[in-house]
């Protein structure tokens, strides 16, 4: 394969960039040096929302992105409209089969599909050599490096830690949907994820314990509504029993009606 000089580096988002996008665009711009190139993609892509979800809402706030890109070091913003992106008749898509049934897939049917989908499509459009994605979306990383495996793209995918807000809550753009009294209460799965993980490291394994004693901290916040929490393995992303090498504990929990995810590794 001829090698290109100048290695080019690709971050994926839908905008309403915070300070996670600018330290995936810090990471990028490492990985491509001096020479190579960082493109952002802003698009919020309408695949992925199930029906009646926040599409409409999602932020947009143009000016703001861009100079978060250019700080940050990007040398290429990508923004297509949404005809740009899709035929009206568009009849392909790409779906992950087995990965992305669990956890996020259950509560939002479809939204893997549109996730794989306008990935290749952004892939195929800008030819990076690398991808920059974050261990938030921790079941997003998994399936993208499942199609790229499989779908043979000659993309590095590369991971980037949870970047979070000082109390501990994982920066969002949906962390701005959240009334002051909500905001204070989201920490509270940070902090429940790492009592689990307490609890683990003190020689809990059984599963249902590590996951009920999870639930009963989140539970304390009035306002939270948990979707689920679950231990899984981190790469087959199935349930398990016990805690064993490769766990992880994930949570969705909804504070009104905004969903908020995390995740952490038990030791
Ligand atoms: P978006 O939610 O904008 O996220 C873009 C990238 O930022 C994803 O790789 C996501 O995992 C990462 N990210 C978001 N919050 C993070 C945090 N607190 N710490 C670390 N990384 C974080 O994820 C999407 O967009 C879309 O599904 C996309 C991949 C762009 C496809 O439409």
């Amino acid at each position: 394969m001829p090698q290109r000089d100048r290695k080019r580096v690709l971050v994926p988002t839908m905008g309403a960039l915070h300070p996670a996008h600018g330290e995936l665009i810090r990471v990028g711009r490492d990985y491509a040096g001096k020479q190579g190139e960082v493109a952002v993609s802003i698009f919020v892509n309408p695949l992925q929302f199930e029906p009646g979800s926040d599409f409409e809402r999602y932020p947009r706030p143009e000016k703001n992105d861009e100079e978060l890109c250019r700080q940050a070091g990007a040398d290429l913003l990508f923004r297509p409209n949404r005809e740009e992106m899709y035929h009206p008749d568009q009849s392909v898509i790409v779906d992950e089969t087995i990965l992305a049934n669990t956890l996020e897939g259950k509560s939002r049917p479809g939204h893997f599909r549109g996730v794989c989908t306008v990935v290749a499509k952004l892939f195929n459009i800008l030819d990076p050599d690398v991808a920059i994605f974050g261990e938030k979306d921790f079941q997003q990383l998994a399936v993208i490096r499942r199609m790229v495996r499989d779908l043979n793209f000659p993309v590095e995918i590369v991971s980037v830690p949870t970047v979070r807000e000082p109390d501990g809550l994982a920066c969002s753009s949906r962390n701005r949907y959240l009334g002051s009294e909500e905001r204070d209460q989201a920490s509270v799965i940070r902090s429940a994820l790492l009592q689990a993980a307490d609890l683990a490291r003190s020689g809990e394994t059984f599963a249902q314990r590590v996951v009920a004693a999870t639930r009963k901290i989140i539970e304390t916040a009035p306002l939270a509504r948990i979707d689920y929490v679950e231990l899984v393995d981190a790469e087959t992303l199935q349930s398990i029993d016990s805690v064993r090498p490769n766990a992880l504990l994930a949570a969705a929990v909804f504070f009104g009606k905004t969903r908020l995810i995390d995740n952490i590794r038990l030791p």
